[in-house]
């Protein structure tokens, strides 16, 4: 393992300014995507609108590295060039998600465990043949009054922990991701009280598998309100909030923060990521590694036709823009009216 070159990595994916596109949705989650633009879902689609976002020059002036799934990493663009060819050329990392999903936990009701595990270093060698970078292995935790189970954490913990070592061996850096949804009706100080939880579960079971922290990403959610809360907490209390856990819980060794968005509106994520970056205090960069908030304006204006490729890369832009103001506590939400 080269320590040094794992850091540069992760330091360049979090590189004031700019943060990561995820666009690793797998074939089932990104037919839910294309259903809600009427667009069907075929390999060639699937293509065109991934090309469609590589192909944006301005926004990918704003974004570090680009999340694939697996399918996408061995895609060629409609004129035979590579996509991940097309990604290094604007000047970007690709990267691969490589968990294989969740699966029931057995004797844990209702809790779920991410799999992906046997084989995950042969399948890191080929990704690493093909030009990936960057990993990402996503745990998720749900939230109820009974739920999660120290168990449930402590195990997503250990296989999260595998996976990064494994990445290290390959010379990849891992993007960590323990997920807490935002589904439910609890309060923000339930979302504050378990993001604690897992955050230092999941820091032990790397300090025990040896991972470089130097050489890996954290991307976590914001500690914020359920989505059917009674009350929703402020932007600047998610982002105090926030701050605090992770002061709390990540050590400063790691390079880089980068935020899931969750299912929160585009201009919601914006504005939470701006007001912890105002905020500051603390030393890692904090940027953005969103999916949803990234896409789904794009997804709209390009709605499956030719003819909407423009504005969609347009709309993907702002989206891009925005983001990378809020990484750097310059982003106004008079800039979002302007355009
Ligand atoms: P969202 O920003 O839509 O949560 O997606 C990020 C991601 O990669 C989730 O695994």
């Amino acid at each position: 393992m080269d320590l040094v070159g794992l850091n540069a990595v992760a330091e360049q994916l979090v590189a004031p300014g700019r943060g990561i596109l995820a666009a690793d949705e797998s074939t089932g989650t990104i037919k839910k995507r294309f259903d809600g633009i009427g667009v069907e879902n075929t390999e060639e689609n699937r293509r065109d609108y991934r090309e469609l976002l590589f192909r944006a020059q301005e926004a990918m002036s704003y974004i570090s590295g680009v999340i694939l799934y697996d399918e996408t990493l061995w895609q060629n663009a409609a004129d035979g060039t590579p996509l991940v060819d097309v990604i290094a050329a604007a000047g970007s990392l690709p990267g691969i998600k490589v968990d294989e999903g969740v699966q029931p936990l057995p004797g844990f009701p209702d809790e779920t465990i991410t799999v992906g595990l046997d084989r995950l270093g042969e399948r890191l060698a080929h990704y690493a043949a093909r030009g990936a970078r960057f990993a990402k292995w996503r745990a998720v935790i749900e939230l109820s009054d009974r739920q999660p189970s120290s168990g449930a954490v402590r195990a997503n913990a250990h296989a999260l922990a595998r996976y990064a070592a494994l990445c290290q061996a390959h010379q990849i850096v891992p993007i960590v991701e323990p997920e807490i949804l935002m589904d439910g009706d609890h309060d923000i100080a339930r979302c504050d009280e378990v993001t604690r939880q897992v955050l230092k579960t999941v820091f032990d079971e790397l300090f025990h598998a040896r991972v470089a922290l130097e050489g890996m990403v954290l991307k976590p959610n914001m500690v914020v309100s359920g989505k059917g809360a009674a009350r929703q907490a402020s932007i600047a209390e998610v982002a105090e909030r926030t701050i605090a856990v992770l002061k709390a819980t990540v050590p400063s060794a790691v390079p880089g923060i980068a935020y899931l968005s969750g299912g929160q509106s585009d201009e919601t994520a914006t504005a939470h990521l701006d007001a912890m970056n105002r905020l500051g205090g603390f030393p890692w960069k904090m940027t953005f590694s969103y999916g949803r908030a990234l896409q789904a304006a794009p997804q709209k204006a390009w709605s499956g036709r030719k003819e909407n490729v423009a504005k969609a890369q347009q709309a993907f832009a702002h989206r891009a823009r925005m983001n990378s103001l809020a990484s750097l506590g310059q982003w106004e939400g008079r800039l979002e009216s302007a355009a």
